[in-house]
């Protein structure tokens, strides 16, 4: 079996372009502008590259962006000041704090600042809770994006056996829940799990969100399963590559996500989609 490619960038540009055209319809109906504060602090290289790529998405779909770039030397209560005041700014529909901070701020207070209507990112524990309970209100953007995909394979997720590796809190957990919600029976990895080639070799579907190159070896995949890579490693050569080995899990999957070019766009897509719901809600009298 030679897996097919769930090529994310192309399911991305019919989403974008379904926002953009809604963002257009509401323009003409007099609707305010959906609008992003970008909130970026210090210097990490990979930071700002992901913003500029986020605020490019922005601009060709119609959301406006505000930019807030500052220096690494910020201190937790200037970011929390800024943060309170986006809160309260009626034109802001959504705030993205671009993680991760440097160290002298915490993250979690941070996520547990912005206002849940704003939380595009989909990080704060209202939105997560909200998810944990089935009845989501911001999704978290990977995840979403990971839902979208699985979705254009027709695969029947209730009762399909899915493998979550990595448990962070941008990807891994609210992974599980969207597919515990979905139906699916969900196991969930970590770098204490004993036996990952089991774990792995079980599932119909397969998420893995670690940051290893090569951690998921090919000769471990279900014949037939469904392989989504968030993982996107820069090797020593400055080519681009997953936590699956591409080539070998490819022999054995039915859809595989090729990095880049998989997951990565879809999350920026969701990012916008959750924006525009932000602006949406914020102008109906029940948000
Ligand atoms: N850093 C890495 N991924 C993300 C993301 O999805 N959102 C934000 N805000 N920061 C990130």
């Amino acid at each position: 079996m030679t897996a097919k490619l769930l090529r994310g960038d192309e399911i991305a540009k019919l989403l974008r372009e379904r926002i953009a055209a809604d963002i257009r319809q509401r323009t003409i109906q007099g609707f305010r502008q959906p609008s992003l504060a970008v909130v970026l602090v210090g210097d990490n290289p990979a930071s700002h590259v992901y913003v500029r790529n986020k605020k490019t998405a922005c601009e060709h779909v119609g959301i406006h962006t505000i930019d807030y770039t500052l220096p690494q030397t910020t201190s937790h209560q200037e970011l929390i000041a800024l943060i309170n005041k986006l809160n309260l700014d009626p034109k802001v529909d959504g705030i993205l704090v671009q993680l991760p901070l440097p160290l002298q701020i915490n993250p979690r207070e941070i996520d547990e600042l912005i206002d849940p209507h704003k939380d595009v990112d989909g990080f704060h524990p209202y939105n997560i809770g909200r998810l944990a309970q089935a009845r989501p209100y911001l999704r978290p953007c990977t995840p979403a994006g990971v839902m979208l995909l699985l979705a254009h394979t027709g695969v029947k997720l209730a009762g399909a056996k899915a493998t979550v590796v990595g448990t962070s809190n941008i990807v891994g957990l609210p992974m599980i829940l969207e597919l515990t919600a979905a139906g699916a029976t969900v196991t969930t990895c970590n770098s204490k799990t004993r036996d990952l080639a089991a774990e792995v070799a079980g599932a119909n579907i397969l998420v893995v969100a670690v940051g290893k190159p090569g951690l998921i070896k090919g000769a471990w995949i279900k014949p037939g399963c469904i392989v989504i890579d968030v993982g996107m490693n820069r090797l020593e050569n400055g080519h681009l590559t997953g936590d699956v080995e591409f080539e070998a899990a490819k022999q054995h999957a039915a859809w595989i996500t090729p990095v880049p070019g998989g997951v990565g766009p879809m999350t920026i897509a969701c990012l916008l989609n959750n924006t525009l719901l932000a602006n949406i809600k914020s102008q109906v009298p029940d948000k």
